[in-house]
């Protein structure tokens, strides 16, 4: 099976060139201009892509997809959360895996693939949450990155009342773990402490309207969080990751760290570059309600800024849908269902807000939401390159195409949208999984459980 991509503009993080690709199975073979047709197999499908930019296939480093708890499911499985990625150009996504109380790590994670396998239509890697520190811990995460099985870890540093908080006293024994396996700390970074401290103040509230939760989760809980956990990965000499963050004095924190020496690397998500927290007024608020909360139009234009001065290093989606229906059930923002969907409009918002606006150049578009995962996550260049050899992981973007984003014209389970409403200048048309054409016009063509576990190397971060 061999396909050939000609006259498309290729954009990696590096360079943009008018190119042909010649595909032989799942890989790139070729990457030149002007393919000779001579070269051409019999057979071979012949796509003209004229005028369109060729991105490597986008990844989605931050998704919960059947996310599950006692009481609640997300509304997108691993199924329909992978289909609503590729029509959004997503071709890789970064789930999480739990650790289960009873169960080693090493059966965590088979039974985190187990759920994902025959179901995902794009590949994907995990990274795993740690929640306590057990004996036996070291061997079993010894044996993941030995094999390749993992080259990230996660912490919260809050959400104490779900269970997912890792105290404080383990931070330490679980960086020097991560640093001397070299596995990446990864951390959702909100000082719960002082959060539990400013919903005490409420003594006579037990009710909060869905705008107090940008008032009990104030950007000072996340300047907070990173700092301590900044200085800490400081101290032990080792590299540091910090997820969706949202807030400009999350950024000066940032910033402060890297002042001292820190090798600190940050993830934001669209919303928090995008939406502001005055529609936690509206009605059905609980629509935009997501932990961090949304911030205000200061911190939008702080990130913006952080990712023009290459602070900030990958947009990912944290997607985490809820249905409607899901969402109302609760007004009180203690109880509301956190998360919204995101990862099929991460790319056209994005491309729109990002390059139209002037915020970075097509490259970095590239690099924020490919390549520097890939590379970060252990993936690259299997994934987040366009070289001869590597996946044939690849989306095609029509620059000129407009949608207005809505409910009905998005495919994740949550049947709604945040962004319904906005306008975006440039959409995915065509998405290709390791050769496959997946998704072409706009409609899913791929296969339910082609999707592959990816092995992931060292982190470049190390
Ligand atoms: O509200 C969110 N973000 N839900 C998903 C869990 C998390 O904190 O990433
Ligand atoms: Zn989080
Ligand atoms: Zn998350």
């Amino acid at each position: 099976m061999s396909l050939l991509l000609k006259n498309g503009i290729l954009v990696t993080n590096e360079e943009i060139k008018k190119s042909d690709i010649f595909i032989e199975g799942e890989k790139i073979k070729t990457v030149k201009e002007n393919f000779n047709p001579k070269e051409i197999p019999k057979g071979c499908q012949i796509i003209n892509l004229e005028g369109k930019y060729v991105f490597p296939g986008i990844i989605d480093s931050h998704t919960h997809y059947h996310l599950k708890s006692p009481k609640i499911t997300t509304a997108d499985d691993f199924y329909s959360g992978s289909v609503s990625a590729a029509l959004g150009g997503v071709t890789t996504f970064i789930d999480y895996s739990d650790q289960m109380e009873g169960y080693s790590l090493v059966e965590a994670i088979i039974n985190r693939q187990e759920e994902a396998k025959g179901e995902t239509v794009i590949d994907f890697s995990l990274h795993q949450s740690i929640y306590s520190l057990r004996s036996g811990m070291q061997e079993e995460l010894k044996e993941l990155r030995k094999n390749n099985i993992i080259n990230s870890l996660k912490i919260f540093t809050t959400y104490k009342k779900y269970g997912c908080m890792l105290k404080e006293e383990y931070w330490e024994k679980l960086f020097k773990m991560a640093r001397d396996l070299k596995l990446l700390i990864t951390v959702h970074a909100e000082d719960d402490k002082l959060i539990k401290k400013i919903e005490m103040s409420y003594q006579n509230l037990n009710n909060f309207p869905p705008y107090f939760h940008p008032i009990l989760r104030p950007p000072e809980t996340e300047y907070s969080a990173i700092l301590k956990v900044g200085n800490l990965a400081n101290l032990l000499n080792m590299p540091i990751y910090i997820v969706h963050l949202s807030s400009e004095k999350g950024y000066k924190a940032i910033k402060e760290i890297k002042k001292r020496g820190g090798n600190i690397f940050v993830e934001t998500a669209p919303h928090y570059l995008l939406l502001t927290n005055d529609l936690l007024k509206k009605e059905k608020a609980q629509k935009y309600f997501m932990t961090p909360p949304l911030r205000e139009r200061k911190d939008n234009e702080a990130l913006w800024l952080g990712i023009k001065n290459k602070d900030i290093n990958v947009i990912a989606t944290d997607h985490c849908s809820f249905t409607i229906e899901q969402k109302l059930s609760e007004n009180n923002c203690l109880e509301i269902l956190a998360g919204i969907p995101g990862s099929e409009t991460l790319l056209p918002l994005i491309y729109t807000a990002g390059v139209r606006g002037g915020h970075f150049d097509v490259k970095t578009l590239v690099a924020l939401l490919s390549t520097n995962p890939a590379k970060i996550f252990g993936l690259y260049p299997q994934k987040g390159s366009l070289k001869p050899g590597t996946d044939a992981d690849i989306v095609v973007f029509d620059q000129d195409k407009k949608v207005t984003i809505s409910d009905l014209q998005q495919h994740s389970a949550a049947n709604y949208t945040p962004y319904a409403g906005i306008e975006v200048a440039g959409y995915p048309v065509m998405t290709i999984l390791r050769g496959n054409i997946i998704v072409k016009d706009g409609i899913f063509c791929g296969q339910k459980g082609i999707g592959k576990f990816v092995k992931t190397k060292e982190s470049i971060l190390y």
